[in-house]
C-alpha cells in the first residue's frame, strides 16, 4: 500500500475534487471514512465530520484513523443523515454510495442542518434524477455535473450550491448567438434525468452513459409481457422516457459538435475560476 494509504475509487476522487478547499466538511454515509480521511490528509479541508448510522462502519473508520496522523481533525458520529450536525457547523456536505431516494430523505429530514452549507456533493448509486428534482424544488442549483465510470459502472456526480435553481435549466442547451435547441416541453423532465450542467458539456462518458440508458429502456419496453392497461402504461412510459432523453442527448451532442461556435463546460459559469 502506498505510504499515503490506498487510492480513492474514481467516484470518491471525483467527489473530493468538488469539495471547496478550506471547507469544514461533513461526509454523510461515510462508511470507512475514506473520503474524509483523504480530504484532511491532503490538506484540502481543515476538519471533517464523518457520519454513519452503522456502528460497524464507524469502528472500521476509527481503526483507519488510529493509524493516521489526520485523525484528530476528523470526528466520527453515529446517526441518521444530517441530524448529527449542528446548523452552521459545516460548509460542505458529501454523500456517496446511497441511492438518490435515500439522499432526498436525509436532505429533507435535515434541511435546517444545511444552514450555511455552500456546497453539496452527491454521488448516488443509480439515477440522480430524484435528487435533481429535490435540489431544484429546494433552491439548490447544480454547479458541476459529471458522469464517472468506476469498476465498469457509471456514477453521476452532482455538486450543487444554494441559488437560482432554475438558471441551469434555462441555459442548458442555449449558446449566445444561437437559437435554443428545438425541443418539446418534456425536455425539462429529461434534463432533470441527464443533468442540465452535464448536458452543456456532453462529455464522452456522459454521452456513452445516456445512450446506454436509452437503449436499456427500449429493451425493457420490448420485454414488458402481457396485455392490458398496466403493461401498456409501462411500455409507453419506458418508450416515452427513451425518446425524450434521446432528443436531449442528441441536441446536446449537436451543440457540442466540433463546429459549435462556443466552448462548453460541465462547470456552471459562476463556478469557473474558483
Ligand atoms: C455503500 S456505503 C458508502 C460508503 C462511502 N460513502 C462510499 O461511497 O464508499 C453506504 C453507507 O451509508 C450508511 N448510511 C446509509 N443510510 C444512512 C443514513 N440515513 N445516515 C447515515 N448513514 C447512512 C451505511 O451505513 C453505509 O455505511
Amino acid at each position: 500500500m502506498p505510504p499515503d494509504g490506498p487510492p480513492l475509487s474514481a467516484r470518491l476522487a471525483a467527489a473530493l475534487a468538488l469539495v471547496p478547499r478550506g471547507a469544514r466538511l461533513a461526509d454523510v454515509g461515510a462508511g470507512h471514512a475514506r473520503l474524509a480521511l483523504r480530504a484532511v490528509r491532503d490538506g484540502r479541508v481543515p476538519s471533517a465530520v464523518a457520519i454513519d448510522r452503522s456502528a460497524a462502519a464507524l469502528d472500521a473508520a476509527a481503526n483507519a484513523l488510529a493509524g493516521d496522523g489526520g485523525g484528530p481533525s476528523i470526528t466520527l458520529r453515529r446517526g441518521d443523515g444530517l441530524l448529527p450536525l449542528a446548523p452552521g457547523e459545516v460548509d460542505a456536505v458529501v454523500c456517496a454510495g446511497l441511492g438518490a431516494a435515500a439522499m432526498v430523505g436525509l436532505l429533507a429530514a435535515g434541511r435546517e442542518r444545511l444552514t450555511g452549507v455552500v456546497r453539496l456533493v452527491m454521488v448516488p448509486v443509480g439515477a440522480a434524477y430524484p435528487l435533481r428534482i429535490w435540489l431544484r424544488a429546494n433552491g439548490w442549483a447544480p454547479v458541476v455535473e459529471r458522469v464517472v465510470y468506476d469498476g465498469g459502472r457509471a456514477y453521476e456526480v452532482v455538486a450543487a450550491a444554494p441559488g437560482d435553481a432554475e438558471a441551469p435549466y434555462r441555459r442548458a442547451l442555449r449558446r449566445p448567438g444561437r437559437a435554443p435547441a428545438e425541443l418539446p416541453g418534456a425536455y425539462d423532465d429529461a434534463l432533470m434525468r441527464v443533468g442540465p450542467v452535464a448536458a452543456r458539456r456532453a462529455s464522452t462518458d456522459w454521452l456513452r452513459h445516456w445512450r446506454g440508458e436509452v437503449g436499456r429502456w427500449r429493451a425493457l419496453a420490448a420485454d414488458v409481457r402481457g396485455e392490458g392497461p398496466r403493461a401498456d402504461h409501462r411500455r409507453a412510459d419506458l418508450s416515452r422516457r427513451a425518446a425524450e432523453v434521446e432528443r436531449v442527448v442528441d441536441a446536446a451532442a449537436r451543440y457540442n459538435s466540433p463546429s459549435a461556435p462556443s466552448a462548453a463546460s460541465d462547470v456552471a459559469p459562476e463556478e469557473r475560476g474558483r
